[in-house]
């Protein structure tokens, strides 16, 4: 198009037309941005509701340089497309002439917020075609990329491609893997560099068992948060406070007190599921993980929420309850740790592992830089996959430990899981290289991790020589201390 020339006017040499004479519009099969589930809905929704928008841009033949999603939607929203040719040196304004900022309707006003909304939600980045086009030469820092982003994007290959061979939770096939795996309480079995036991996580004797007296860098774990599952056996409130205090016991037995973190992930408990008859009253169980924690000098630094997706409860002004998607993530850091600092005998690998923290090359090495989007958000609802509603009764999905991994560990950390279930933290243990301790009471869920671990990785789990069982002397009587079994109360950093 020319400023003199408002038709559209096609250049017949720049296009390849079908058989009917259209000249067709192709998409970039090269693209890396993938879009987002959430982005294109709303841009389907936008073109439906509000029309067409912001112009796409198309190379000389025809190709799409920028707009691949916004084209497809105006294809399925029946849009007629226009094409107007431009030169360098020119930018194609496009004027909606039915729509009014001004005006009291609000159209124009909401098509504003819709293309920075979609803007802002349909970006996902394809990291297998940057790696190709980095290695075909593009240069990243030329278009907007600082080097630690791309290396950061770049180093999720790894782990994003062996978690995409996770083969899922087994939970549908138990009674056959308990069988299979010959699980019993007690047993514990190697998986690689990962170890987990069958038992309860507040039994100090299993946890020695476990941890062969090793520390963990990180406690990511999801505890019972009491809305009505099997396995949670608490009857009173005054029985959770007893179960989240002896859990405590536990987590701060085996954590370091460094920089080493504990990271809650829970949702809100309501009294009805353990006591019918009670009038319903919702549990704030961050905050009794808080208070307990805090006793045993774990500092709260701070809490995400986390938007599970397809956990919609159904609401009514009667029962007044509201949804339960939302989730904490509560991290905690004990009072005698420091944040994670930069340290010059990092190697590079370390570094990278840390991307979220410091720059890792050039004039900026250990300058605290948060590349990643969101490790400096609060509220995620971008986490891939979801909880499964089949199977584990509670799973979360990979991607959640993924993260905490990436954030407070380097390779070859240990990471404790006193309530595996399915063998989530496992995976992301197994994906990121880092050494996961896990503990589960349930057979069933600790046979469905081996099972689990043997598909992705192809090997065979191997159990202990016995089940370990607590000695005689303390099976009927007082519980074994956190002083007796790991010495001077846990206090050592090992
Ligand atoms: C919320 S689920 C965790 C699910 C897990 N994050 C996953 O992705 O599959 C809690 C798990 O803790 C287990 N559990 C409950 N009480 C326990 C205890 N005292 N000791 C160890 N495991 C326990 C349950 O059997 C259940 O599998």
């Amino acid at each position: 198009m020319t400023k003199n020339n408002p038709t559209p006017t096609l250049n017949p040499s720049s296009f390849s037309a079908n058989e009917n004479g259209e000249r067709s519009i192709k998409h970039d099969e090269n693209n890396s941005n993938q879009g987002t589930e959430r982005g294109k809905k709303l841009l389907l929704q936008s073109v439906r509701e509000l029309g067409g928008g912001r112009s796409v841009l198309l190379d000389k033949n025809g190709k799409l340089i920028a707009g691949n999603k916004t084209f497809d939607a105006a294809q399925e929203a029946g849009l007629k497309v226009r094409v107007i040719q431009a030169e360098r040196n020119e930018l194609v304004a496009v004027q909606r002439t039915d729509l009014d900022l001004d005006d009291s309707t609000g159209e124009a006003r909401r098509l504003a917020y819709m293309d920075n909304r979609v803007a802002e939600l349909d970006l996902a980045w394809d990291v297998e075609q940057i790696a190709q086009d980095a290695s075909a030469g593009i240069d990243f820092d030329s278009v907007g990329f600082l080097e630690g982003e791309l290396r950061q994007l770049l180093d999720q290959i790894e782990a994003g491609n062996e978690a995409g061979n996770d083969p899922g939770d087994q939970s549908e096939q138990v009674e056959e893997l308990v069988k299979k795996w010959n699980v019993v309480a007690g047993q514990a079995w190697q998986l690689g560099e990962h170890r987990i036991i069958c038992a309860d996580a507040i039994d100090l004797y299993a946890i020695n068992q476990l941890m062969e007296s090793e520390k963990a860098s990180l406690c990511f774990t999801s505890p019972p948060y009491w809305v009505g599952k099997d396995y949670e056996t608490q009857t009173s409130e005054a029985e959770i406070d007893a179960f989240i205090e002896a859990i405590a016991t536990t987590i701060h037995a085996v954590t370091k007190r460094d920089e080493s973190r504990i990271v809650i992930n829970t949702g809100t408990g309501f009294t009805t599921a353990f006591d019918k008859k009670s009038k319903r009253h919702v549990l704030l169980l961050v905050d009794k993980w808080t208070n307990t924690l805090r006793k045993m000098g774990w500092n709260l630094r701070h809490v995400r929420h986390w938007l599970k997706e397809g956990q919609l409860m159904s609401t009514s002004p009667k029962t007044d309850v509201i949804d339960q998607h939302n989730e904490f993530l509560a991290t905690f850091e004990h009072a005698d740790g420091d944040p994670k600092r930069f340290d010059d005998s990092f190697d590079d690998q370390d570094i990278s592992l840390l991307m979220t923290f410091y720059h890792s090359q050039g004039k900026q090495r250990g300058q605290e830089w948060t590349g990643a989007a969101w490790a400096l958000r609060s509220y995620w609802d971008d986490v891939r996959g979801t909880a499964r509603a089949n199977g584990h009764v509670a799973a979360f999905p990979v991607e959640l430990p993924l993260r905490h991994l990436m954030l407070y560990t380097k390779r070859g950390e240990i990471v404790f899981e006193p309530f595996c279930g399915s063998g989530t933290t496992i995976i992301a243990c197994e994906v990121m290289k880092r050494k996961c301790r896990a503990v589960e009471v349930e057979p069933k869920y600790v046979a469905a991790t081996l099972e689990r671990w043997s598909l992705l990785t192809g090997k065979t789990p191997l159990p202990s020589a016995s089940p370990q069982m607590r000695p005689s002397t303390t099976s009927g009587g007082t519980p074994l201390s956190a002083h007796d079994q790991f010495g001077g109360n846990g206090e050592s950093n090992g």
